[in-house]
C-alpha cells in the first residue's frame, strides 16, 4: 500500500468535521488526493448499518451485538473503500474508526479480547498510521452539540449523544489512555481552542509526521501535544 491513512477521534462536539475539511484542503494544495470518508459507514452496505446503529434500533442487541455491528460495517468500509484507495496511493481521512469501537462499546462493557478480535476481524490488516485525537471535556462538547441540533435537521441527539455526561467523560478518558499506550499513533489535541488554533496544532502534527512524504515546513510556531509526552 502506498497511501497514507489519517483517522480522527474524539467524543461529541470535539469539532473534528470542521478540522477534517480544514486538513483535506491543506492537503489538496500540496497536491495529495484525498479520499473522506467516515464511520459508522463509509461504504453502501455499513452506510445501512450506520442507520440501524444511530437510530438505536440495535440497541437491544446490547453492547456485544452492537460492537458486532460497528465490526462489520467497518469490515465492508475497509475493503469496498479504505483499503483500495490506499492501494491508489490515495489519502485517506476517516472521521471516527476502530479507536471509537474499543471507547464507546468498552465503555458500554464489552471486554478487551472480545474488542481485539472483532478488530483484527474487521480492519484486516488496515491500521491507521496517524490518528488525531481531538479532546474536549465532555460538557463542552455536548453544549455545542445541543447549540447545533437547534439549528439544523438532525433531530436531535443520536443513540450515544443522548448518553449522560458521566459515560461521555468516561469515553474521554478512555480516548487518552489509548493515546498514551500508542504515542507513535497518536496525537492529542486540546479542541477547546478556537479552530484557526486547532487546526494550526493539527497540521503541525501532521507535518511532523508525514515529514518525508510533504514538502519543507517553514511555519511551526503551534505545538500539538504528543501523545508521547
Ligand atoms: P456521528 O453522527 O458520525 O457523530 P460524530 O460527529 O460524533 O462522529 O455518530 C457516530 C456515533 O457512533 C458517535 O456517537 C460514536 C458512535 N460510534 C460507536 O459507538 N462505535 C464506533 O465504532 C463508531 C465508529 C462510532
Amino acid at each position: 500500500m502506498t497511501g497514507q491513512f489519517i483517522t480522527f477521534e474524539g467524543g461529541e462536539g470535539a469539532g473534528k468535521t470542521t478540522q477534517i475539511a480544514r486538513l483535506k484542503q491543506r492537503l489538496e494544495e500540496l497536491g495529495k488526493t484525498i479520499c473522506l470518508t467516515r464511520e459508522p459507514g463509509g461504504s453502501p452496505g455499513a452506510e445501512k448499518i450506520r442507520e440501524m446503529l444511530l437510530s438505536g434500533a440495535a440497541r437491544k442487541l446490547g453492547p456485544r451485538g452492537e460492537a458486532m455491528l460497528f465490526a462489520a460495517a467497518r469490515a465492508d468500509h475497509v475493503d469496498g473503500v479504505i483499503a483500495p484507495a490506499l492501494v491508489r496511493g490515495d489519502w485517506v481521512i476517516c472521521d471516527r474508526f476502530a479507536d471509537s469501537t474499543r471507547v464507546y462499546q468498552g465503555e458500554a462493557g464489552v471486554d478487551n479480547e472480545t474488542l481485539d478480535l472483532l478488530e483484527t476481524i474487521a480492519v484486516a490488516g488496515t491500521r491507521p498510521d496517524l490518528t488525531i485525537l481531538i479532546d474536549i471535556p465532555a460538557d463542552i462538547g455536548l453544549s455545542r452539540v445541543s447549540s447545533r441540533s437547534k439549528t439544523d435537521d438532525s433531530g436531535g441527539p443520536d443513540r450515544f449523544e443522548a448518553d449522560t455526561i458521566a459515560t461521555h467523560e468516561r469515553r474521554r478518558s478512555l480516548f487518552l489512555d489509548l493515546a498514551k499506550q500508542q504515542p507513535e499513533r497518536f496525537v492529542v489535541v486540546d479542541g477547546r481552542h478556537d479552530p484557526d488554533h486547532v487546526a494550526g496544532e493539527i497540521w503541525w502534527a501532521v507535518h511532523r509526521h508525514f515529514k518525508d512524504l510533504l514538502p519543507e515546513q517553514k511555519d511551526n510556531s503551534t505545538t500539538a501535544t504528543s501523545a508521547e509526552g
